[in-house]
């Protein structure tokens, strides 16, 4: 089933290297643009209570505003300390230049 596909945005809305935040419903949504590619993972750091989004993106990786855990963004893989709880990854497909992201318990 496709229902759980969300429409999120277009894909010019992200700058490349950038990183925007959004809210669908219950889930916190981050997505990232990597070599004109689209990711997305839970915009929530796993060590507490910051958006990734309001921290850094280098390349595939972010680092969190508030504790510089890192966290690689294709894979949600946590890459340092203070973080060693894997970030949750979102599938992203795009229609169009509708960019999609698939929301799931
Ligand atoms: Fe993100 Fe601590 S809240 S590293």
């Amino acid at each position: 089933s496709d229902d759980s596909w969300h429409a999120i945005c277009q894909s010019a809305d992200i700058d490349e290297g950038g990183m925007l935040p959004f809210e669908v419903g219950n889930f916190q949504v981050a997505l990232y643009k990597v070599n004109g590619e689209i990711f997305a993972t839970d915009n929530l750091c796993t060590h507490g209570m910051a958006l990734l989004t309001d921290g850094f993106l280098d390349d595939d990786v972010v680092e969190c505003p508030l504790h510089g855990g890192m966290f690689n963004v294709k894979t949600g893989k946590a890459l340092c300390e203070p973080v060693d709880c894997d970030v949750k990854v979102y599938q992203v497909r795009q229609i169009d230049n509708r960019v999609e992201v698939l929301l799931a318990e």
